[in-house]
């Protein structure tokens, strides 16, 4: 869109966060909170954004760097809302046109209702439209009061509030939309608050009916959108409104959800449909499900592509990792990164897999650990094995060709290969090559002492 530009204030220290973390980089299903209105802003599709930056300015700029369109503005003093929009000056000077004004600790803001606020502003050529919203709990955020005839005059903060003030229920949501270059030539005719010693950007009202602007509102009907976190508290709170409505999605979209309220599901993650999810799944990062995928209780995937009709059963975890159609994990299995499961391949209970590619078909059913690997088709790996890749400084690679048959507690010290169709014997340490279709044994012969139980007990 041409001729818009927006604001986010982000300098803010957060202090009732009470973490080291920067108040806007606080994730919320799986994205810094700061991102929601950045990405609302970016599918109205507007050009320029400038981010106010103040406190721990440098990690707040490197976790948003890949944005495009993005700007920063440093605010080394945060001496108020009004003196933070002021600090986006310098970047904003060559524009004309409507300028959003947002806080980054509002994510669930959309661009829908963006969209209808800006709308509302240019229709009735507003110098200063605000959104606002009605609520039962004002309690900390500026109240709105009305002349007779039903305009804004002007924003009183909870700090200046007089009684009959108090009972005011529309307040300020803290979302505007400004006409540049008026806004910043209004902002530095604000006087600091006698009060609290800060500049704010809620006087401007005022400042700008003074001059015979025209200042318009903009009710809100989902006050859900505009609100703050300030609090662990309220960011729990938004990031359930935020689960909501990704849940929401997904359902809408064909996907089954078994005890939806249990399930965890962030906001890059794809899901087909005819897709299966039990209470307690929690999918993660750029996860992405295909059609006919059933996902029992408790699995948690991370960055994991699951292609169709695929099983996970109850408490596997699978991080980083690809599975091909019709293959079967758990229950209690753990798929490290770099894991890459065949077509109707299968891993069992308490098997741990790690860098490993287990061909089409082939199985490793029970208690196992296989890291480093590269197994072929129609391999059988049995119950107990254990690929030895690590020698305390470096790993090394296993590879077991297709058709191969590994016996029960068997080791396979790498690096090591097993050749096409070959056999290991249960209890077999394989430290060499192994031919192709041939059986390796290295377990000693047993011995039978007939008699010893008998003998044992006469001492
Ligand atoms: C502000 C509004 C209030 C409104 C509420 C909605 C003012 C004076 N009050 O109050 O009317 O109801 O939002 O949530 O604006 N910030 C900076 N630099 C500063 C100060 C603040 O970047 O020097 C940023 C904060 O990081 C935050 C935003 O501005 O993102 C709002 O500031 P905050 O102190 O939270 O204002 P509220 O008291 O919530
Ligand atoms: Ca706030």
């Amino acid at each position: 869109m041409k001729n818009l530009s927006a604001i986010i204030l982000a300098a803010g220290k957060g202090t009732r966060m009470k973490s080291a973390l920067p108040k806007v980089l606080h994730p919320l299903c799986g994205k810094p909170m700061l991102a929601y209105p950045i990405e609302a802003l970016q599918q109205i599709k507007c050009p320029k954004i400038v981010l106010v930056v103040g406190h721990q300015a440098e990690e707040v700029q490197k976790k948003t760097e890949t944005y495009k369109g993005l700007f920063y503005a440093l605010q080394n003093q945060q001496l108020g809302s009004g003196h933070a929009v002021l600090a986006a000056e310098q970047t904003l000077k060559k524009e004309s046109g409507d300028c959003f004004i947002l806080s980054g600790d509002a994510p669930l803001i959309t661009s829908q209702t963006l969209k209808k606020i800006l709308k509302l502003h240019q229709k009735n050529k507003h110098a200063l439209t605000l959104a606002t919203f009605k609520t039962h709990l004002p309690k900390g955020y500026g109240r709105i009061v009305r002349n007779a005839k039903g305009l804004v005059e002007r924003i009183v903060e909870e700090s200046d509030l007089v009684a009959e003030q108090a009972s005011i229920n529309e307040v300020n949501a803290g979302l505007y939309v400004a006409t540049l270059p008026l806004l910043f030539e209004a902002l530095k005719k604000i006087k600091k608050n006698p009060l609290k010693h800060e500049y704010y950007f809620t006087d401007l009202l005022q400042i700008l009916r003074k001059e015979s602007h025209s200042v318009g509102s903009f009710l809100l009907d989902n006050s859900e959108e505009l609100q703050g976190v300030n609090s662990k508290l309220e960011l729990s709170q938004a990031e359930e409104k935020m689960l909501t409505r990704i849940r929401s999605h997904w359902m809408l979209n064909g996907v089954s959800l078994q005890n939806p309220e249990s399930i965890y599901i962030e906001n890059g993650v794809k899901i087909s449909q005819d897709v299966t999810l039990a209470a307690n799944v929690r999918l993660e990062g750029k996860t992405q499900i295909g059609s006919g995928c059933i996902i029992e209780q408790g699995a948690l995937l991370k960055n994991t592509i699951l292609k169709q009709n695929v099983k996970i059963k109850a408490y596997s975890y699978l991080e980083e990792s690809i599975v091909e159609d019709k293959a079967a994990v758990g229950p209690f299995a753990h798929l490290r990164p770099g894991s890459h499961l065949g077509k109707s391949s299968k891993v069992g209970n308490f098997v741990e897999l790690k860098k490993t590619q287990l061909g089409e078909g082939s199985k490793a059913s029970h208690l196992s650990y296989i890291g480093d690997a590269r197994i072929g088709k129609n391999v059988n790996i049995g119950a107990g094995t254990i690929t030895c890749n690590y020698d305390g400084k470096n790993k090394f690679q296993t590879i077991l060709e297709d058709d191969v048959f590994i016996g029960s507690d068997t080791q396979l010290v790498a690096p090591v290969k097993v050749g096409k169709g070959a056999y290991i014997g249960a209890g077999t340490t394989v430290t060499k090559e192994v031919p192709e279709g041939s059986l390796a044994i290295s377990r000693c012969a047993q011995k039978n002492i007939l008699g010893y139980g008998k003998r044992k007990k006469i001492k």
